[in-house]
């Protein structure tokens, strides 16, 4: 996770926290023997992965003729440079060509799509699509991944998919095509930590557009917030192939996990609120079952950096264990009607149209919010935009899991670690019995303090990212 929070959020991890650690001393028989079973994590992977699969987790040997024909960039895995880049980039957005069509058929209007927002974490990502691979009707739905990183590796492993309709869609204005001008960082931005007078002396570009914590715009944490809008913008207005579509999507990344009865579910889920909740307009198949906040006000953000560093394996390794989900699935037909809250619902959400378009209608909230975290602007559209909050109907026993042991922005030595990968793989093996409920039973939640936001998380004072989000939404 990657957010900046508040105490109120802090809070919350604790009693998270709190409560897990109650539950696996109160139903776990502890045994050493889950752990060194993880010993030899690939191993475990493969023999839990179908072999036909085993090539969606190879990387392909690389072609070295190539290599050595042109400058491979060691930023990013590709021989091209940001003109042909870019080029590429127009074409394919133009062309939005959809594989495996021939084989699958045209899309229907109220098939499932499945939206996957990709960086650069191919390693999360052969796992993603692997986990989709065995989903049950993905043969149905199309899989579109938007990108903000071209990279020849995840399009070689994304072409390489055959088991439903694929499509791939660029996000324009990446730090990878613009890494010297907006919104990549420009030599003439203001730095960070800038006291405003001096900035306004200095003249620097955003000099009068400070966040509300005083810091400039700094360009790596804008780009989710825009990429996520983007995409929205993109699969809903403005493929053709979607132009028909009233069904769900989708909204994964890529260090999700889905389980084989996933589709299934939501199609449940959608089906329950037609009959018994019409306020619910948001579906959701993820539950954070460890939240780690990697940013809280700007100075605990420096103290984590370091905390994480002096601490990596406790941080990074889960101090949960996946052994207590199966108790969850014991009541696999449960789900919860609440109001729609960022920080617990924003994983494995699915909404359609419909409700789109009132998101979409509260574009300047969303993107004048000074907050980076796409998830808290829509809860900010939520609450203070829409005429009625956005209403959630969430799974109790996850559908969707978090693999990804380490946020975007940071690449430390063990993130491709596939522990936590092997436990939910686990997981879902002994709740196997559990999976394809045929009914759901409701359970309404209403939180117990009222969860107004204050002020944002800053990051987004700037008013040229303003500009850009709202540009999205003009077409
Ligand atoms: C783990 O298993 C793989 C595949 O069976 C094998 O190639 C590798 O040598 C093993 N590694 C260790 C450390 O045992
Ligand atoms: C490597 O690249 C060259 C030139 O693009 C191509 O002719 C050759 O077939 C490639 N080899 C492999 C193993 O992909
Ligand atoms: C690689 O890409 C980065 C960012 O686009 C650029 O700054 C750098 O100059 C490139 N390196 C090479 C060798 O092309
Ligand atoms: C990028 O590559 C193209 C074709 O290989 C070349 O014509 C162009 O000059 C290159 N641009 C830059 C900025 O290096
Ligand atoms: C979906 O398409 C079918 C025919 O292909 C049509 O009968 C139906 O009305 C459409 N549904 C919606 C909601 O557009
Ligand atoms: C959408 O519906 C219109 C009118 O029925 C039809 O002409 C068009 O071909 C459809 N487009 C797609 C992509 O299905
Ligand atoms: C779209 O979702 C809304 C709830 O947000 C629901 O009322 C509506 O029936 C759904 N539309 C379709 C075509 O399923
Ligand atoms: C769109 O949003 C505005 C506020 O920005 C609101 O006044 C209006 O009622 C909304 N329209 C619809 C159709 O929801």
């Amino acid at each position: 996770m990657r957010r900046k929070s508040n105490m109120w959020i802090r809070s919350g991890v604790a009693v998270f926290v709190v409560f897990f650690v109650w539950l696996q001393l109160n139903f776990l028989s502890y045994s050493g023997s889950a752990d060194t079973a993880d010993l030899n994590e690939s191993a475990t992977i493969f023999s839990m992965v179908p072999s036909v699969l085993h090539k969606f987790l190879t990387p392909r040997p690389r072609n070295v003729s190539n290599i050595n024909g042109s400058a491979t960039n060691a930023t990013y895995r590709t021989s091209l440079n940001i003109t042909e880049i870019k080029k590429f980039i127009a074409q394919c957005n133009l062309q939005q060509t959809i594989y495996n069509e021939d084989l699958f058929g045209p899309l229907q209007n109220d098939s499932v799509i499945i939206i996957v927002q990709v960086h650069d974490r191919i390693t999360y990502l052969r796992h993603l699509i692997v986990s989709l691979a065995q989903a049950q009707d993905i043969s149905q739905a199309l899989l579109i991944f938007s990108h903000d990183i071209f990279d020849e590796e995840i399009n070689s492993l994304v072409q390489s998919i055959d088991f439903c309709k694929v499509m791939q869609v660029f996000y324009p204005f990446s730090i990878q095509t613009h890494p010297n001008e907006f919104p990549g960082e420009d030599p003439n931005d203001c730095s960070r930590n800038l006291k405003r007078d001096e900035a306004l002396v200095q003249k620097c570009n955003n000099a009068p557009y400070p966040d509300l914590y005083g810091h400039y715009r700094e360009a790596k944490f804008t780009q989710t917030k825009h990429h996520w809008w983007w995409k929205a913008n993109r699969v809903f207005n403005q493929l053709e192939v979607t132009r028909n579509h009233t069904g769900l999507v989708v909204f994964l990344e890529e260090d999700h996990f889905v389980a084989q009865d996933f589709i299934h579910v939501l199609k449940l889920m959608d089906n329950t609120c037609k009959t018994s909740c019409p306020q619910c307009n948001i579906l959701s198949l993820g539950t954070y079952l460890k939240t780690f906040s990697y940013y809280a006000d700007s100075k605990k953000k420096e103290l984590l950096r370091a905390i994480k560093q002096q601490a990596t394996v406790n941080v990074m390794q889960p101090s949960w264990t996946f052994q207590v989900l199966p108790s969850l699935y014991q009541h696999t037909q449960k789900v919860e009607i609440t109001p729609w809250i960022s920080s617990k619902h924003n994983m494995g959400m699915a909404f359609n149209r419909t409700t789109w378009n009132l998101i979409r209608n509260c574009s300047e909230f969303f993107c004048k919010y000074d907050d980076y975290n796409w998830d808290w602007s829509l809860q900010h559209v939520s609450q203070y935009c829409l005429k009625q909050r956005l209403h959630a109907m969430v799974i109790r026993g996850p559908r969707v899991f978090h693999i990804g042991e380490c946020g975007v922005h940071h690449k430390k030595n063990n993130c491709e670690s596939t522990g936590v990968i092997s436990k939910v793989q686990k997981v879902l093996k002994s709740a196997k019995n559990h999976l394809f409920p045929s009914y759901l039973t409701l359970t309404y939640v209403t939180p117990l303090k009222k969860t107004k936001i204050r002020k944002g998380n800053g990051g987004w004072g700037d008013r040229r990212d303003h500009m850009l989000c709202i540009g999205m939404t003009a077409r």
